[in-house]
């Protein structure tokens, strides 16, 4: 009896969690995904190198973001924790200074270059389905996948 209450207890914490976090009357956030399942177009791409160069390149070289420790770092944290990151630090000296979706194009232009899949449709910049995705570590979540090489 006294666990049973111990559960109901668990459960409406979560419940509560839950809701605060979704918002009131929001849909249910969709189900967690991650970098390697395609969430980026390879137009979206493109528009962020755009930005990159244009905001970036002064500072940042193109194979920066190709070291494994740049999504090591990171492996656990969502997209949304990167593209918050890069808004609210740079371009350095002048954070903030892009719009949302520069920020989006931008950070999927970074992702990009640890070779990840594309898919076919872009990222938008909805916090609650960039929140969903997980950024993991090519290599250890794929390990047969040993398309590229270099
Ligand atoms: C004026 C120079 C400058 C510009 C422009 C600039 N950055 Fe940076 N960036 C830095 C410096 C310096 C660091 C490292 C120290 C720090 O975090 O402040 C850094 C760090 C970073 C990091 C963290 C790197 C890591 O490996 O942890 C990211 C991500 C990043 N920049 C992205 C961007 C993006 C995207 C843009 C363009 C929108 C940009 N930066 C524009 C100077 C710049």
């Amino acid at each position: 009896m006294v666990r049973k209450i111990l559960l109901a207890g668990g459960g409406l914490c979560i419940a509560l969690l839950t809701s605060t976090a979704a918002g009131a009357g929001d849909p249910p956030p969709p189900a967690k995904r991650t970098i390697l399942d395609g969430i980026y177009t390879a137009e979206q791409v493109a528009y962020g190198e755009n930005v990159f160069y244009g905001s970036c390149k002064r500072c940042h070289s193109t194979t920066e973001w190709e070291h494994e420790s740049f999504l090591r770092a990171r492996a656990g944290l969502t997209v949304y924790d990167l593209y918050r990151e890069v808004l609210e630090t740079m371009p350095r000296g002048r954070p903030g200074s892009l719009t949302y979706q520069e920020y989006v194009d931008v950070t999927v232009y970074l992702l990009s270059r640890s070779g990840l899949p594309v898919g076919d449709r872009e990222l938008g910049i909805d916090p609650d389905t960039l929140q969903s995705i997980l950024i993991v570590q090519p290599d250890t979540a794929a390990p047969d996948s040993g398309s590229v090489s270099r």
